[in-house]
């Protein structure tokens, strides 16, 4: 009877010591991911290889699912997107576009370039990815603008670009995803004109509680370490409920590593140090997407700029 007791006792002290080790270790694998997290979100300095993995994940996305909502083999996405452009992300109206700069950064397969060349400006395209680039001149290769392409990090576009100064430089989605935040968007900037715009799509920090991101974080790794294209294809079909022209969009969710999220004030703090003035978020999201005019130009945009759009807008079509 004794020796029955002492043996359920050490059982279940056993068991009892089981589950606090298993605690201890969930709470030291969620210290490593946070420091993980950290290290690859720090401002000024994080690991070469995320910068690499940036690179490939997009590389990849180009190459194998390029079609989904809100891109250009999206009928209605196509037919609206210079719309959306002018009218609901930079509110500018569209006879400002005619005969512009444009410098688009990460032009990905080209869905901005696209409703820019509509509207008549003349395209400079810049990608990490060379497929990027190849489906970007195809999309465009329609329009008679002036076009140019360039293959170039975004943190150094001043070592692979011509000195030339643009009147809108476009970012959209982009340095989120860069090793260095800071130098990409400071290397970015000085491509911006006098009186030219700076238009900006950023992650906002407001949009996922810390908890939540961490915990995408660790999907964001368990994606990345499943064996086949295959096994990822299902993990994102899954995530999109099955729904194949979504697929695309869960990829820029699970698939890169580097995904920082802005304060809105960091941003406009680091624009008016490097000489933007009429900071403004266009659309009322907790993402950011900012809009800004080098040096002083209000009388000059008083006859172009437009006012804001109301919800919905366009990313939530479909
Ligand atoms: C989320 S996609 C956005 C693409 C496009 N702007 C759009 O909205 O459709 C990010 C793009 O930035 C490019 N990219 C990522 N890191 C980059 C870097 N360091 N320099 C230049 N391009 C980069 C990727 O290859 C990819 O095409």
């Amino acid at each position: 009877m004794i020796r029955k007791s002492l043996k359920i006792f050490i059982t279940r002290a056993f068991r009892f010591l089981n589950i606090f080790n298993i605690v201890k270790l969930r709470r030291e694998v969620d210290v490593l991911y946070s420091m993980l997290y950290n290290l690859t979100h720090d401002l000024d300095s994080s690991l070469d290889l995320t910068s690499i993995q940036t690179k490939e994940a997009f590389g990849f996305q180009w190459r194998n699912l390029k079609e989904g909502d809100y891109l250009l083999s999206d009928p209605w996405f196509k037919a609206n997107v210079s719309k959306i452009l002018f009218e609901e992300e930079i509110q500018i109206k569209p006879e400002w576009f005619k005969g512009k700069d444009v410098l688009d950064i990460g032009c990905g397969n080209g869905r901005w370039s696209y409703g820019f060349a509509k509207l008549g400006a003349n395209i400079t395209a810049v990608d990490i990815n060379q497929i990027a680039i190849d489906e970007t001149e195809k999309a465009i290769s329609d329009f008679k603008v002036g076009k140019n392409f360039y293959l170039s990090p975004v943190e150094s576009l001043s070592k692979n670009l011509p000195a030339k100064k643009y009147d809108l430089v476009f970012c959209w989605g982009v340095i989120h995803h860069c090793k260095s935040f800071n130098k990409s968007l400071k290397e970015l900037l000085k491509f911006v004109k006098k009186d030219g715009i700076l238009y900006l799509y950023l992650y906002g920090r407001d949009s996922l509680d810390y908890n939540t991101d961490v915990d995408l974080f660790k999907s964001r790794i368990m994606y990345n370490v499943l064996p086949t294209k295959e096994d990822k294809y299902k993990f994102l079909l899954k995530k999109a409920r099955g729904n194949k022209d979504k697929v695309h969009n869960f990829h820029d969710i699970y698939s890169p590593l580097i995904n920082r999220r802005l304060e809105y004030k960091y941003v406009k703090d680091f624009l008016k140090s490097e000489g933007f003035e009429d900071i403004v978020r266009t659309i009322d999201h907790t993402e950011l997407f900012i809009r800004a005019i080098k040096g002083n130009a209000k009388d000059y945009y008083k006859k172009y700029i437009l006012p804001k759009k109301k919800a919905p807008y366009w990313f939530e079509h479909h």
